[in-house]
């Protein structure tokens, strides 16, 4: 590749990058409709998956409704803005337009059912620590990559190939599809 050519993909690189800028794509990131702390809550005791109930259940992980927050937040006088605003969805019966922070290009399945029940994997270590949050993230403080996934995963085969050895198993009856393409692709 010659340099000129190398120069005219950084210009127009740049020039992308400083219009996606402008336009709010990548800087800011996401901003919510309430500033909702995740640390005073679960200073609280309460279970990650006691508001995000669906990770337990199917694909995806899901908000709390409005009604499990107004549980908490009905009662008594407030002079936060923030439970203010929480109260005016709640009396109206209206669900919190949550924006989404953590997503994978829409060619990648990922499930979390089997990551939080049947591997025991939990939340922070895809996440990162959440519980120290006193604002919500406008960015994932932390991202997984193909390469997380995949190597994650191998070490899971080599782990469930060496139990099937030891108990004399068939060592292809162990043999995970984790790693082809089509698990994670679709
Ligand atoms: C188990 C009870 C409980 C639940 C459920 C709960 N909260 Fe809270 N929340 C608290 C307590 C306790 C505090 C700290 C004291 C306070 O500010 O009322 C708090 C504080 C807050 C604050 C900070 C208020 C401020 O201005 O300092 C916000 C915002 C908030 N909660 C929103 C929510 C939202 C949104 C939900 C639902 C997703 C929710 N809470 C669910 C108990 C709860
Ligand atoms: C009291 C309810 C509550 C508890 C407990 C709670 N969360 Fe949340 N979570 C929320 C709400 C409300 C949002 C949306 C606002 C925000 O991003 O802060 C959220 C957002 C998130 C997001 C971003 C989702 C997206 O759209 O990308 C992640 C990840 C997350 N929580 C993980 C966790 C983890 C991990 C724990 C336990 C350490 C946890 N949460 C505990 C209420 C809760
Ligand atoms: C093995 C890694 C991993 C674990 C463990 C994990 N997550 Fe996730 N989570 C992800 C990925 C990857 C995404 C983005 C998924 C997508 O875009 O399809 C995500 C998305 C989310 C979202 C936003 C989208 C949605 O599904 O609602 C929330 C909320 C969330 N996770 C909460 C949790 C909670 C709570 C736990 C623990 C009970 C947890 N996650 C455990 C990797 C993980
Ligand atoms: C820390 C380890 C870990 C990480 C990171 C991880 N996984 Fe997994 N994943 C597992 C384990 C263990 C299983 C198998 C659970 C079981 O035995 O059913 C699994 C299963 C799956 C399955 C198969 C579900 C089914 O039963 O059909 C898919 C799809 C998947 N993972 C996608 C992903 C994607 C996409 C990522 C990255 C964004 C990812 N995983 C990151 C450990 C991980
Ligand atoms: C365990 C899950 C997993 C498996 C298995 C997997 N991928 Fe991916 N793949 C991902 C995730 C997550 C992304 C998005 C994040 C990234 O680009 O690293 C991705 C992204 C990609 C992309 C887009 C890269 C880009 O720059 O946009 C291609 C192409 C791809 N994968 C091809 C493959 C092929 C071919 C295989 C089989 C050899 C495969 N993947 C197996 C999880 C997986």
């Amino acid at each position: 590749m010659g340099v000129k050519r190398v120069v005219l993909i950084v210009v127009v690189g740049l020039g992308i990058l400083t219009w996606a800028y402008s336009a709010g794509w990548v800087s800011g990131g996401v901003s919510q409709p309430i500033a909702f702390p995740h640390k005073t809550h679960l200073d609280l005791k309460l279970p990650c998956a006691g508001c995000h109930q669906r990770a337990e259940k199917g694909a995806v992980a899901g908000r709390p409704p409005t009604s499990l927050c107004m549980a908490c937040h009905a009662g008594g006088d407030t002079k936060s803005a923030e439970i203010k605003k929480l109260r005016s969805y709640g009396e109206k019966g209206r669900e919190i337009p949550w924006q989404r922070v953590w997503r994978l290009p829409s060619h990648v399945f990922f499930p979390h059912r089997p990551h939080v029940v049947v591997a025991k994997i939990n939340c922070q270590s895809c996440h990162g620590p959440m519980e120290t949050l006193t604002k919500p993230p406008a960015t994932p403080l932390k991202t997984l990559d193909m390469n997380d996934c995949i190597a994650c995963h191998e070490s899971r085969e080599k782990a469930v190939m060496a139990k099937a050895t030891t108990a004399q198993a068939h060592p292809k009856a162990a043999r995970s599809l984790l790693n082809d393409c089509n698990t994670c692709h679709r």
